[in-house]
């Protein structure tokens, strides 16, 4: 357990170092907690947090895992969720004791994550900053720079675009989704398969993040 636990914390050590430059801003935070929760929780809470990650299977548990979406948790404080995810009062149990290895600081940030893991939020679940690139290189043809429908692709075709940074978001983050993926109307092409549907879900993240939102 000793050794496990020092490996753990050279690896955190160059995770955190590789991250530390975070904003200070809440969502930015929370997107810390997530990569974070997605690094070491998932593992064995799964990246939903409803307890069948991979290693989960592994463990042979009587009582199966925790699931974090359940509203036992979700009605928790920040500060409450934070001391059972340090360890406090635990014994006898394949939950490792956080505490010893990541700073309390990051361990609030994920217990943050954990209670925003029911959101539905599409922002929270694709990866803006992933998305603003994959925009750059497949979107902006069409979509113009900024999202405002005045790509020079759009201009040749003459087709007649949406306008991402006037508009009032008025579909639905699946809807988004689905559109990217399979495409729409006589000029909208279909990606999945050529962006893989995490790729699609961070383009839709950052196409979520342009649209106006009064
Ligand atoms: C090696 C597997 C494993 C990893 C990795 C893991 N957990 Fe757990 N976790 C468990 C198990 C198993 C339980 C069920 C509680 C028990 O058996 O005592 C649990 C329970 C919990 C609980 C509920 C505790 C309670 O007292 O009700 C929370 C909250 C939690 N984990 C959060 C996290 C967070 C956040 C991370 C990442 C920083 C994490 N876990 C990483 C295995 C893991
Ligand atoms: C060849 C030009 C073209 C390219 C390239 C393109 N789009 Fe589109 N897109 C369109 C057109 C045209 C529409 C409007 C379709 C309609 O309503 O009939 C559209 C509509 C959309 C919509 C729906 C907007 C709404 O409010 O209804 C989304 C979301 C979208 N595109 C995202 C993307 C993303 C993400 C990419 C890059 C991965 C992309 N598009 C690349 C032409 C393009």
């Amino acid at each position: 357990m000793f050794r496990f636990t020092y490996r753990l914390v050279i690896v955190v050590g160059f995770f955190l170092s590789t991250i530390s430059a975070s904003d200070a801003t809440a969502k930015e935070n929370l997107l810390v907690g997530k990569r974070m929760f997605n690094a070491y929780c998932s593992l064995c809470h799964g990246e939903d947090g409803m307890g069948k990650g991979p290693l989960s299977k592994k463990l042979k548990l009587k009582n199966g895992i925790a699931n974090l979406t359940s509203d036992k948790y979700q009605s928790m404080s920040v500060q409450e969720l934070l001391r059972l995810i340090q360890g406090y009062n635990r014994e006898n149990t394949r939950m490792p004791k956080w505490e010893t290895v990541i700073p309390e600081r990051n361990l609030r940030e994920v217990a943050a994550y954990v209670l925003a893991l029911t959101q539905t939020d599409l922002r929270m679940r694709g990866d803006v900053r992933r998305g603003r690139e994959i925009f750059r290189q497949s979107c902006v043809a069409c979509h113009g720079p900024r999202g405002e429908g005045n790509g020079v692709l759009a201009a040749i075709l003459q087709t007649k675009m949406v306008n991402y940074t006037t508009k009032k978001l008025i579909i639905s983050d699946e809807a988004i989704i689905g559109i990217i993926s399979e495409g729409k109307g006589e000029m909208m092409p279909p990606w999945l398969g050529t962006l893989s549907s995490e790729e699609i879900k961070d383009a839709a993240a950052y196409v979520r993040s342009l649209y106006n939102k009064d």
